[in-house]
C-alpha cells in the first residue's frame, strides 16, 4: 500500500494546540526478553533465517519518552536523544538512521522533530543487552504517535502488532518484547509465527508461569561482536543450513515440552540452543569466543547442582559471556542460596540481577 495515500494531511493547528497544552509527548516502559530458541542470522530487511521463541522479562526495562514538535518544512525528523539525562550522540545517530529508514512507511515523520529521553532500569555497563527494550520502547512511542495523529489502529492487537513490526526494523529481537510472557517470531510450521513481527505465545503449561531469570554478570564490557556483525557471519557460515533446520527442530520439540509441562526436557533444549549459538560463533570465519572462563565454570556448576539436587534450573546465554539462570519460581529460595554461595564469586564484582517472566510493555503517559 502506498503510505502517502494511507495518511491524510495533518492539521497543523491541532498539533500546535497540543504543544501549547504540553501534551505533545508519549512515554512507554518496555522490557527486554531472553530467547529460548535463538535468532541468529538474518536476510533482507531484518528477516530472520529461523524462528525464535523468547520469554518477556519483567524488570530489565527501558523507559522512553518521545516529544514531537512540528516543522514548517518536510525535511525532518531531526532527532535529539538524551540517555539518562545526558545528550547521547551514539544513540542519536542510531535512532536517526532507524527513523530515516522508516520514512517510506511513516512519511508523516518528515513533518516533525523528535526529542527522546530514555533510561534503563539496569546500569548501562551491566552487560545486559538493551537493544530489545530500547528499540521496542521507541517503536511503541512511534505507534502511539501514529495513533494519536490518525487513529488508524483499531484495537490493542493491531497496536502491538504494528509496534512489533516497527521494533523489528530497529532490532530483530526487539519485536518479541511487545507481548506478555512469551513470544514467537519467524515463520514456522508449528505456530502462528510471522517474519514481519512477533506474536504472543501462550500455549504453555502452568509450570512455566512466572519462570525466573537470574542474570549473572561475568563480564560487563562492551559487546565483543555487534549483533549486526554476528548475524552477518551466518551468511558464509559452513554450518548455516544445518543450524537453520536444527532451530526449527528445536522449536518443535520445545513447543511440545512447553505444552506438556516437561520442564527437564524444556531445559535440555534451552541449553542446547545456547551452546549451538556459541558453537556457531566459535566456528564462524573469523571465529569468536564470547564465553569467558567463568562462564564455563558457572555452566559446570549449574549442571552439577541440577544432577545432585534434581532441581530444574538451566542456563542460557545471549551473544556474550553473561549467564541467564532459568528456573521455576517455586525453587527460588534454594536456587538463590546456590547462586549466592556457589556462583557469585565467579561474577564480576559479584554482580547479578533477578528478573522473571513479565507482562509486556506499559504506557506511562
Ligand atoms: C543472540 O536482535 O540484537 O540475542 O536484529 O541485529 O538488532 P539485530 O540483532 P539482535 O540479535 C539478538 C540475538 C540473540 C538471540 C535472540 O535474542 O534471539
Amino acid at each position: 500500500m502506498s503510505t502517502s495515500t494511507k495518511y491524510p494531511k495533518l492539521d497543523l493547528n491541532i498539533i500546535l494546540e497540543d504543544v501549547k497544552q504540553d501534551i505533545n509527548k508519549v512515554s512507554w516502559k518496555s522490557p527486554s526478553n531472553i530467547a529460548f530458541i535463538k535468532y541468529w542470522g538474518k536476510r533482507d530487511v531484518q528477516i530472520p533465517m529461523n524462528p525464535s521463541l523468547s520469554m518477556t522479562l519483567k524488570d530489565c526495562t527501558t523507559t522512553t519518552q518521545m516529544e514531537w514538535l512540528p516543522r514548517t518544512d518536510f525535511s525532518g525528523p531531526h532527532v535529539e536523544f538524551y540517555f539518562e539525562n545526558k545528550v547521547n550522540e551514539k544513540f542519536k545517530e542510531k535512532v536517526q538512521k532507524y527513523l530515516n529508514g522508516l520514512l517510506e512507511e511513516l512519511p508523516f515523520l518528515r513533518q516533525f522533530d523528535l526529542l527522546f529521553k530514555s533510561e534503563n532500569s539496569f546500569p548501562h555497563s551491566a552487560g545486559i543487552a538493551s537493544s530489545a527494550s530500547g528499540m521496542s520502547a521507541i517503536a511503541l512511542c512511534l505507534t502511539s504517535f501514529e495513533q494519536k495523529l490518525f487513529g488508524t489502529l483499531d484495537d490493542s492487537t493491531e497496536f502491538f502488532s504494528k509496534a512489533s513490526h516497527l521494533a523489528r526494523l530497529g532490532s530483530g529481537s526487539a519485536c518479541r518484547s511487545l507481548f506478555p510472557k512469551m513470544s514467537v517470531w519467524g515463520e514456522n510450521e508449528f505456530t502462528e509465527g510471522e517474519n514481519n513481527k512477533g506474536v504472543e505465545f501462550s500455549s504453555f503449561h502452568e509450570k512455566f508461569e512466572d519462570l525466573q531469570d537470574s542474570i549473572l554478570i561475568v563480564h560487563s564490557g562492551e559487546k565483543e561482536v555487534s549483533s549486526r556483525v554476528g548475524h552477518s557471519l551466518m551468511n558464509e557460515h559452513p554450518y548455516a543450513e544445518k543450524r537453520f533446520s536444527e532451530a526449527n527442530k528445536n522449536l518443535s520439540l520445545l513447543l511440545d515440552y512447553l505444552k506438556d509441562g516437561d520442564i527437564f526436557k524444556f531445559g535440555e533444549i534451552v541449553e542446547r540452543e545456547a551452546m549451538d549459538l556459541h558453537g556457531l560463533m566459535m566456528t564462524s570465519r573469523p571465529s569468536f569466543l564470547l564465553m569467558k572462563p567463568n562462564t564455563l565454570l558457572i555452566i559446570e556448576r549449574i549442571k552439577k547442582y541440577r544432577l545432585d539436587k534434581k532441581i530444574p534450573l538451566f542456563f542460557t546465554l545471549d551473544a556474550g559471556p553473561n549467564v541467564h539462570v532459568i528456573y521455576p519460581k517455586a525453587y527460588s529460595p534454594e536456587v538463590k542460596t546456590f547462586i549466592r554461595e556457589n556462583l557469585l564469586s565467579l561474577c564480576e564484582d559479584g554482580k547479578w540481577f533477578e528478573d522473571s517472566m513479565g507482562n509486556g510493555p506499559e504506557i506511562l503517559g
